[in-house]
């Protein structure tokens, strides 16, 4: 199937690595013109060239932009420059990194407020400075997407991530809301939602777990799978295939879809 994404123009945040590194090289692959965002110059230097290299492209389409979502001027800044390098922006990924772990006494208003801010307001602000331009394309192109990385924590909690569970869902009715919107415009805004996916978040959650109950590694992800009806854990590929689905001109008629990428962990009819 043709995705009809050649020279279409990308903003993946946080892709330096795991999720939003897979999805900005599937895309780069497809033909987009690509932004990778994070918080970390040489990490980005590092993606840009895995990128190049696995998706077999020149230089010239994979730009590094330095951004730390949490801060609203560095997420005006970096669509700005997006747009100058590209000449617009058709495709917006959402993405950060996972909050910590804990439960409920483990958090101040503090650590409450940055979880938030890390995963629901980054995702909201991303979204307000991305808009006029996504509005611009569609109007030129016929072709704008909007597409949040959540997490299956958004429909089945997942006990220690508090923070989590509570951003992603909130993620999860500012997209639906939004999709209402900006359809009129010809925008779709759609979210995934990640199972237990092998990325250095994984790894992470990996060793809390260890830390907390005594299990092995293996032990631990065995868990996991038994829980996916695919019985294994899933591949970063496997997630950014479906970036690439949602993302292009064929999913035009799929907007305010909440849609796991979980093997089947997740147990709801619906
Ligand atoms: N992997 C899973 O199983 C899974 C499942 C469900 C949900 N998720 C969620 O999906 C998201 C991506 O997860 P992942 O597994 O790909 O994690 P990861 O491998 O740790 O990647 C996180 C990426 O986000 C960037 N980042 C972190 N904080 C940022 C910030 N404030 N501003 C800009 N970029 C930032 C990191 O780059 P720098 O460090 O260079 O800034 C990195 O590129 C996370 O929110 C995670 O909780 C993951």
């Amino acid at each position: 199937m043709d995705l009809g994404l050649q020279d279409r123009t990308v903003f993946v945040a946080g892709a330096s690595s795991g999720l939003g590194l897979a999805a900005a090289t599937a895309l780069a692959r497809e033909g987009c013109k690509v932004a990778i965002c994070s918080r970390s110059a040489p990490r980005l230097a590092d993606a840009r060239e895995e990128i190049m290299r696995a998706a077999g492209v020149a230089p010239e389409r994979v730009a590094v932009v330095r951004c730390n979502v949490v801060d609203e001027d560095q997420i005006k800044a970096a669509i700005a420059q997006t747009v100058d390098r590209f000449g617009g922006l058709h495709i917006l990924l959402t993405n950060a990194g996972g909050p910590p772990t804990g439960l409920i006494d483990d958090f101040d208003a503090q650590g409450w407020r940055s979880g938030l801010e890390l995963n629901l307001v980054s995702t909201i602000n991303l979204c307000r400075h991305a808009l006029p331009e996504l509005r611009a394309a569609a109007r030129k192109d016929g072709h704008a997407r909007i597409v949040m990385v959540t997490s299956i924590a958004a429909k089945q909690p997942i006990q220690t991530l508090y923070l989590s569970n509570t951003a992603r869902a909130g993620v999860q009715g500012f997209a639906k809301t939004l999709s209402e919107e900006v359809g009129a415009d010809g925008i779709t805004v759609n979210t995934i939602l990640p199972g237990f996916t092998r990325t250095a978040r994984l790894k992470h959650l990996v060793e809390d777990i260890q830390a907390r109950t005594g299990k092995t590694a293996a032990e631990v992800e065995a868990g996991w799978a038994a829980d996916a009806a695919l019985r294994r854990l899933g591949e970063p590929a496997e997630f950014a295939a479906t970036v690439a689905f949602l993302a292009s001109r064929p999913a035009a008629y799929i907007t305010g879809v909440a849609l796991p990428v979980d093997g089947g962990y997740s147990k709801h009819v619906f």
